[in-house]
């Protein structure tokens, strides 16, 4: 039994935890989480999982085009700011900062946000010249946020909030926990998520049907929104609508060594675990703080709707082959069916100049 299975089994001995209670101390215990350990899980051999900055720099480069724009309908800021909470690695921004040129490149400043040792430490490296350049800085998850015009940018994000998972049988609510004898689901008052997952099931609830509810995600999203003076909130992650999340029925995952599967109890401490995330709800909090224009689209329809695809394929002939077929296999992997474009989401919301 490693540490945080112990420190869990103390706490089941005096009854059972809930999911997100379990996931929240396996991912965030200061010292034992996931997320708190000074080795990152993201890349390929030895590693848990990659993400889309680990097959190349598409979507960084994507977002500068984009952001550039945003820079544009806010009439050009001589600051623009970025902050990127659960920024991991700081491999975005890197690409972000990378990318751009001009005075759209003098404007930016991008700010990383994220506890995780490991991914502070592996920011340091990636980030280190534009650190020195003043073009990129750190804050603390416990630092209150100072206002800003810009975006708020998050990859895989809400997808690591703890979450609990509810399920309909028919004629009552029941909610996951962990006893001490495994997993289990038990009758339980769901409060608000059960009025939301109602709202979301069209032609009413079946058994079988519920989702995960990520208690965290409201004030996550209201302390963001709200330091966001104008500009666009765009976020990156798997999940689905509201009303499709309740259909396919509750669901956590854990990740380890590249391999997916549904047993979150088992090895906890040592797995990511995740949720999928309910875009409806995400664009319904951004639209109760003043976001508007609030949708969500494929990773692979909004890489084809802001990248200047040909352009950049003109470009590439131009490279080495294996650079070539680096960029080729990044275009693919992020926009054909079945891949990385078609499992992430892309929401935007949009927060206008004040009056
Ligand atoms: C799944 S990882 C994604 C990291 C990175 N964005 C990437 O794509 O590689 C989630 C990260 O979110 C961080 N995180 C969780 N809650 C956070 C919060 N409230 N503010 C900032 N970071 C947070 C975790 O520490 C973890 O590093």
């Amino acid at each position: 039994m490693n540490r945080i299975e112990e420190l869990i089994h103390e706490h089941l001995a005096t009854g059972p935890l809930s999911v997100s209670e379990a996931m929240a101390l396996a991912l965030y215990h200061p010292e034992l989480g996931y997320y708190r350990r000074s080795e990152g899980p993201w890349g390929f051999e030895g590693k848990d999982y990659y993400t889309a900055m680990d097959i190349g720099s598409l979507l960084g480069e994507t977002l500068a085009v984009r952001l550039e724009e945003v820079w544009v309908r806010l009439e050009r800021p001589a600051v623009f700011t970025v902050l990127e909470p659960g920024a991991g690695r700081g491999w975005l921004g890197r690409d972000l900062l990378a990318a751009v040129s001009g005075a759209f490149a003098k404007a930016l400043v991008y700010v990383h946000r994220d506890d995780n040792p490991a991914a502070r430490t592996a920011a340091e490296a990636a980030l280190a010249p534009y650190l020195a350049e003043g073009r990129a800085r750190f804050v603390s998850e416990q630092e209150p946020l100072l206002a800003f015009a810009g975006a708020v940018l998050s990859n895989e994000l809400f997808d690591a909030l703890p979450a609990q998972p509810w399920r309909w049988n028919g004629t009552q609510w029941l909610r996951e926990l962990l006893t001490s004898a495994g997993p289990d689901w038990v009758a339980g008052d769901p409060g608000e998520a059960g009025a939301w997952f109602l709202a979301q099931a069209e032609g009413g609830l079946h058994p079988g049907d519920g989702a995960v509810w990520c208690e965290a995600m409201a004030p996550l999203v209201r302390e963001l929104a709200r330091a966001l003076t104008a500009g666009l909130f765009l976020t990156v992650d798997y999940g689905d609508n509201g009303c499709r999340l309740v259909a396919k029925g509750a669901e956590l995952r854990r990740y380890r060594a590249h391999s997916v599967d549904g047993a979150w109890w088992e090895d906890l401490g040592h797995c990511d675990l995740t949720a999928d995330v309910d875009f409806t709800r995400l664009a319904h909090l951004l639209e109760i703080e003043g976001f508007h224009e609030a949708a969500h689209h494929s990773l692979s329809r909004w890489i084809r709707s802001h990248a200047p695809l040909s352009e950049w394929e003109a470009q590439w002939q131009e490279l080495p082959a294996k650079d070539r077929v680096d960029r080729m296999e990044n275009l693919l992997q992020l926009t054909l069916p079945g891949m990385m474009g078609e499992r992430f989401r892309v929401l935007e919301a949009w927060k206008p100049l004040p009056l």
